[in-house]
């Protein structure tokens, strides 16, 4: 606006001439909560779910490149020029730890993975994505996942157009008559469905896991109605002080099984590796076999060349200093989250231990390892409320409805407990009892409605050092 006429923006493109998926919920709801996130820096924030940074340190980047280069040298006998062109130079499109990958899944998972079969990928992300792509071979082709999905799996498939469709998840994390109804119903509406998308170790963002009974159902179903199963397991080694139940790969006899692996949460985020074990054969037209891996370093060869083999260098090393045991190198990690697990759900306990004035609940799952507890509230928690919660009461989470295609999830927001210090859970935790209580007293502040906060604040920043802000809370 200027001098009180609008004057309208020129623009060069409009959103119609791009591809659709960048109007889609998928890949548009991070970017509301990041920004929010961006605006208000100094609340805290329940919503991400990044590992801790207090274990993060700059100088082990050092002492793993090192070991990867010894590896390098003294077991396999490359000669300098190798090492560095190894290390330096563009490399093989599948990886150069795939060896020692395939032994943290022996060690780890117990896995029995032919190295051959892995491709090292620029996170678990394009795994995801080349995964789709090579699945969606014609209009057909559809990906069942488990409701509520990760937003990253469903934003890969809207960027290669493959439909997903929901398979309820429910409290045991996965219904399986109804994953045989979603395969029927896509069969008779003339549609392929080719895999389905499953995290069954406290799955991102439900927290719940799949029990040792459902997954070996699970996997005959798989083999039964002949669909891959494409299983995300970023969480697993989080698991508390429970007693793991085995991967659905490690179960796998007859090759239904493609396993998305990342080192995100147990080596570091920013070297932005993962992984994908694809060994299943496939037919070519001539008569030759290939291993589905090799299909998709074909896709991975025009996306992104290969994963940096420096990454690599660097989470080789963590495996090598530990025994490529990734348990091992994370076994203060497992505990700081598991502490902070019990932090959370017994906080919500204290703060939540009985109806609401008004006789309503405020329930929340109670999940044995992983990142995530899913609170219901007897309002909706929508983009609306999570910006009046940032802004009045200085405390993010992430609502749950990002995570369906639908409607599901309104009333509900995903905690993530990773981040955050026993003291700062504490804290966030009187802020979100003070914004429910708030929300859901007899006459007051609810009848404003979400999206309308009581009072109009202008959307600045709060002091990053801390003072001169005072977020609403409760005291306990
Ligand atoms: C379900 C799920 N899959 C995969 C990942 C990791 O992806 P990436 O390796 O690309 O960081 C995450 C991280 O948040 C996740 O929650």
């Amino acid at each position: 606006v200027s001098g009180g006429t609008v004057v309208p923006m020129i623009t060069d493109l409009g959103i119609g001439q791009l591809h659709g998926a960048l109007q889609d919920p998928a890949l548009t709801s991070m970017n509301f909560l990041n920004e929010i996130a961006g605006q208000f820096p100094d609340a805290i924030s329940f919503a991400a779910g990044r590992p801790y940074e207090g274990f993060f340190d700059v100088d082990l980047l050092h002492r793993y490149l090192g070991l990867f280069r010894d590896h390098l040298a003294e077991e396999l006998g490359y000669d300098d020029a190798r090492v560095t062109r190894t290390l330096l130079q563009y490399g093989p499109t599948k990886g150069v730890i795939n060896d020692l990958v395939a032994r943290h899944l022996r060690v780890d998972e117990g896995m029995d993975v032919d190295p051959g079969a892995i491709v090292v990928t620029v996170g678990c992300q394009e795994a995801m994505v080349l995964v789709l792509r090579a699945l969606r071979a014609g209009p057909a082709d559809v990906l069942l996942a488990v409701a509520p999905t990760y937003v990253g799996l469903s934003g890969a498939a809207r960027l290669v157009d493959m439909p997903v469709r929901p398979v309820a998840g429910g409290a045991s994390g996965l219904d399986l008559d109804d994953l045989v109804a979603q395969i029927t119903k896509a069969r008779q509406d003339g549609l392929c469905p080719r895999a389905l998308y499953v995290m069954p170790d406290f799955a991102n963002p439900s927290g719940v896991s799949l029990d040792a009974g459902t997954r070996l159902r699970l996997l005959d179903i798989a083999e039964r109605e002949d669909i891959l199963l494409l299983e995300d397991n970023p969480y697993g080694l989080y698991h508390g002080d429970h007693d793991r139940v085995p991967a659905l790969k490690a179960l796998d006899t007859g090759r239904r099984v493609v396993y998305l692996g990342t080192f995100a949460k147990t080596v570091l985020p920013g070297a932005r590796v993962g992984y994908v074990v694809a060994d299943q054969r496939v037919a070519g037209r001539r008569g030759d076999v290939t291993l589905l891996a090799d299909e998709l370093s074909k896709i991975k060869s025009m996306l992104t060349v290969n994963t940096s083999p420096i990454a690599q260098a660097v989470v080789a090393g963590k495996l090598l200093d530990h025994g490529y045991s990734l348990a091992e190198a994370n076994k203060n990690e497992r505990l700081l989250y598991a502490e902070n697990l019990r932090r959370v759900v017994d906080g919500l306990s204290a703060r939540f231990p009985g109806r609401l004035g008004n006789g309503v609940q405020v329930k929340w799952n109670l999940p044995s390892g992983g990142f995530f507890v899913v609170v219901t509230v007897p309002f909706p928690a929508d983009d609306a409320l999570l910006d009046l919660s940032a802004r009045e009461y200085g405390v993010l989470w992430t609502p749950m409805g990002y995570f369906y295609a639908g409607d599901g999830g309104a009333n509900q927001l995903r905690l993530s407990c990773s981040q955050l210090t026993t003291a700062q859970i504490d804290d966030g935790l009187d802020r979100l009892a003070a914004l429910i209580a708030d929300r859901t007293a007899p006459s007051g502040r609810e009848q404003d409605g979400p999206g309308k906060p009581p009072h109009s604040l202008a959307p600045v920043c709060p002091d990053r050092g801390g003072a001169g802000r005072s977020w609403r809370s409760t005291t306990r």
